[in-house]
């Protein structure tokens, strides 16, 4: 039994603490306070309710226990003074449940301030594209943001239904194909904050994961300038212009854009892929073994994955990996 106990309480502390990436313990945006506000009003009324309880069960059971030479205990019946206060103290404390319930409901419905920073999101089987209409910019799974800045979120799906969640900021929300559905925040903090689907959707749903990078608004402006800028062209004669070339012949060009080369709207926009740190729905580090494996067999690498396997030389291999490590 003791050891049960502690086993139990190592478990509970591993539910909390500023390491954690993804715990809604640590709230950093105004969402994700609001939501834990609510969860600790909850939790305490929660331990008041159970303390009263259990006081009333132990006083019941040592009180009014069978003693040898007793007489019969006399029943009760009927006690409206009891009856009235078991009835509403409870109903009290739903009040004080639901108030702050509804305020908070009404506080996360999803409306920016005027003047927010617009990003669509869109679910995809299974990664996710951002698209900041104002700004005329888009990105995948690597979303951008400024800090302490309102920021918008209008989200839908292409395809099944997603669900949009970073615990340390807020959601979660559904991503749903024909349906604008959003989330407003705003970020107290620079930093990387980690986030993943939280609606089944599939063989990868577990997969897709998701990086928020909530950057200085000079960072941020630098940022947009890149994504705006076309990639640069491979110099003449290097590895990355090979792999341009074999890019250009690939069936790769069906499915992906490159701005200036190709059109494709299945798979993520890889202009500026060499700028991201993660690749397949934030899934990998993005380095060069893990290009590598993932242009060759990527269902192999994430259950689902609709990009087929290339069957290229590793000489082409390697000239495709440097081309697209100089797209910044
Ligand atoms: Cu997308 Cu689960």
């Amino acid at each position: 039994m003791p050891l049960a106990l502690f086993v139990v309480l190592l478990l509970l502390t591993a539910c909390g603490g500023a390491h954690l990436p993804q715990s809604t313990l640590t709230p950093a945006s105004d969402f994700s306070a609001d939501l834990f506000g609510l969860f600790k009003t909850v939790f305490w009324w929660a331990v008041a309710v159970f303390i009263v309880v259990e006081a009333l069960l132990l006083i019941a059971l040592a009180r009014f226990r069978a003693r040898p030479g007793a007489a019969a205990p006399k029943p009760v019946h009927g006690h409206t003074v009891l009856e009235i206060g078991w009835t509403l103290a409870p109903a009290l404390i739903l009040v004080f449940i639901a108030v702050p319930t509804m305020r908070t409901i009404f506080a996360t419905a999803g409306h920016a301030p005027e003047g927010a920073l617009r990003v669509e999101v869109i679910g995809h089987q299974w990664w996710w594209e951002y698209r900041y209409p104002t700004l005329n910019i888009s990105a995948s799974n690597e979303l951008h943001i400024p800090v302490q800045t309102p920021i918008q979120l209008e989200m839908t799906s292409a395809d099944v239904i997603h669900s949009f969640w970073v615990p340390r900021l807020g959601g979660k929300r559904d991503l749903i194909q024909g349906r604008t559905n959003r989330i407003a925040w705003r970020v107290d903090s620079t930093g990387e904050y980690w986030g993943q689907c939280a609606e089944f959707c599939g063989a990868s749903h577990a997969n897709m994961r998701l990086r928020v990078v909530v950057q200085s608004d000079s960072v941020f402006q630098r940022w947009v300038d890149q994504q705006r800028t076309a990639p640069a062209t491979p110099a003449k004669g290097s590895a990355a212009e090979a792999g341009q070339q074999v890019y250009r012949r690939s069936p790769c060009i069906a499915c992906h854009t490159i701005a200036g080369l190709s059109q494709g709207k299945v798979g993520p926009d890889l202009s500026h892929l060499g700028s991201r740190a993660t690749i397949a729905g934030a899934l990998f580090p993005n380095t060069t073994e893990m290009l590598r494996r993932w242009i060759m067999n990527a269902p192999a690498l994430k259950p689902g994955a609709l990009m087929t396997p290339q069957n290229l030389s590793p000489q082409d291999l390697d000239a495709v990996v440097a081309y697209l490590q100089s797209l910044k």
